[in-house]
């Protein structure tokens, strides 16, 4: 589907399909209005008829009405006009791609983005509403013979109410399909099964960016290197499998050569079985999805190369399998990390940080501005937080608080949780330097307390994804958080050019 901007009147439009916001009580909109005028007063009829009150994400479709040019008019619930809000916005937006999408419309031009949300300029609503529609005309058949995705709808046009608002509306145009494509490669990598998404495929997908971006490049270390390098706690997860373990570089080079890199770390367990400590059956299928961390890097990665941020970003990805074998991690077992910490294996599905401990301390040899791990790596944090907000947990209040900032204009939010001592002590182990889990209590929290022994060395931010990065039941699947939120973060540090 092709979005672009424009800026045009509604009532001579030619076109499948135009879309218009309603607010609660059936009070039209302004562009509602003027098409109100042009038919004749024939949408106030109609709405009068009841079958639409403009209660947020209602919609109604109305076909040939005379006296407009086009097709259909797509009639949208805002709501209450004074509460059209960010949230309220994103709604009505994903209500009518939905219409639209089920629709034998070819083409639509949308006004929603005329109406005032809470001041937002209209970079910021161009942007949201591309996100919004490449995420809602996403189908997971790729591996399905019979493809249900036969959308009409080619192309979806954002109005634009007055022609001096089409540069930012462009910028917002270029940053919103940057990020919808991320999220769309996340997805994609996150939905494919663990028999085909190894950690061979992911670096395979890796280096695809490395041949589009000139200023990508893409490099994977290979058992051997990790054994030179002492990584002992990844290579004890990796050990229990067949599938050889990998940990990929990306490097992207946007500023100078000198300027200090953000570095991503993502967990790209392939499949967590929960190795010897292993998981019930049911359900199990959904731990495919605990590589979303690395898929989330990675289409970050993608995003910033599309945008070509003018700043250096390391992505770094730890993957393999945590599977029971003969050669498995044991309840029990002592592992030496690359920092030199040993570490009791009490619990094997406790993998996450074992893989994440060696990639923080690997990610020190190039002089952090600052590090932030993004990963599947709690059901706790599942309890504690849903599926609204990813848990965040840091050493740097600022960079917390430059996550936190980043999420709630992303529409990607993160929930900060303390990192004090006290929650560290229920990690001592009686043999080696930690155990590798606490107690039952702050199962999170008591994660990133782990985690923060290997990155006192730097500015460090925990992104515990496990609740946002896929959703269960009948719209199972990957949703590609965050990378909104880890794109938008990486743009603040850009200063003024991409603020919308
Ligand atoms: N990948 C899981 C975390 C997870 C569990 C995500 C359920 C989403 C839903 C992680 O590797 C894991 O198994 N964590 C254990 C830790 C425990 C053994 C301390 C968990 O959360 O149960
Ligand atoms: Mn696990
Ligand atoms: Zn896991």
């Amino acid at each position: 589907m092709d979005i672009s901007v424009k800026s045009n009147p509604a009532e001579d439009q030619r076109s499948a399909c135009i879309v218009l916001g309603v607010y609660e009580k059936r009070k039209l909109s302004s562009t509602a209005q003027q098409v109100d005028t042009a038919s004749g007063g024939q949408l106030s009829t109609i709405l009068k008829l009841g079958d639409m009150d403009g209660k947020l994400g209602q919609t109604l479709m109305l076909h040939k009405l005379a006296g407009t040019q086009c097709e259909r008019i797509l009639l949208v619930g805002c709501g209450k006009e004074k509460d059209f809000d960010e949230k309220g916005f994103r709604k009505a937006l994903t209500a009518a791609i939905t219409t639209l999408s089920q629709s034998g419309a070819k083409d639509a031009i949308c006004y929603l983005t005329d109406l005032d949300v809470n001041k937002q300029q209209i970079g910021w609503k161009v942007r949201q509403a591309t996100e919004i529609s490449q995420h809602a005309i996403y189908r997971a058949d790729t591996l399905k013979s019979d493809k249900e995705n036969n959308l009409s709808l080619n192309k979806f046009v954002l109005n634009v109410a007055e022609s001096k608002q089409l540069k930012s509306a462009k910028l917002g145009l270029s940053i919103g399909s940057a990020i919808a494509n991320g999220v769309s490669l996340s997805r994609e990598l996150g939905n494919l099964p663990g028999n085909i998404c190894t950690p061979t495929y992911l670096s395979t997908e890796a280096s695809k960016l490395g041949k589009q971006f000139s200023n990508m490049k893409v490099r994977a270390l290979g058992q051997k290197q990790m054994e030179t390098l002492g990584m002992g706690a990844l290579l004890s997860v990796a050990k229990g499998s067949r599938q050889p373990p990998k940990l990929i570089e990306i490097h992207y080079q946007g500023g100078k050569k000198t300027d200090r890199p953000t570095v991503l770390v993502g967990k790209g367990i392939t499949f967590d079985s929960g190795g010897i400590s292993i998981k019930p059956s049911a359900a199990m299928d959904e731990m495919k999805f605990d590589m979303c961390g690395a898929a989330s890097v990675i289409g970050t990665m993608a995003a910033l190369g599309e945008l070509q941020l003018p700043i250096n970003v390391i992505a770094l990805v730890p993957t393999c399998e945590n599977m029971p074998d003969g050669n498995a991690n044991k309840p029990g077992d002592i592992v030496t990390s690359m920092s030199g910490q040993t570490i009791e294996v009490l619990n094997t599905d406790a993998e996450g940080r074992l893989i994440l401990c060696d990639a923080l301390t690997y990610s020190e040899k190039f002089k952090p501005k600052s590090v932030i791990d993004v990963a599947t790596l709690t059901g706790a944090c599942v309890i504690a937080l849903g599926k609204h907000a990813c848990g965040l947990l840091s050493n740097t209040e600022s960079l917390a608080d430059s996550l936190l900032e980043a999420g709630k204009r992303a529409g990607d939010r993160a929930w900060e949780m303390p990192l004090w001592d006290e929650y560290s002590e229920s990690l001592k182990s009686n043999f080696a330097d930690m155990a590798n889990i606490g107690n039952r209590e702050a199962g999170t929290i008591t994660a990133a307390c782990f985690l923060a022994k290997f990155t006192s060395k730097f500015k460090w931010a925990h992104l515990d994804i496990a609740g946002v990065a896929w959703e269960s039941g009948a719209i199972k699947g990957a949703t590609g958080r965050p990378v909104p939120l880890l794109t938008q973060y990486l743009m603040d540090q850009c200063g003024k050019g991409y603020q919308v």
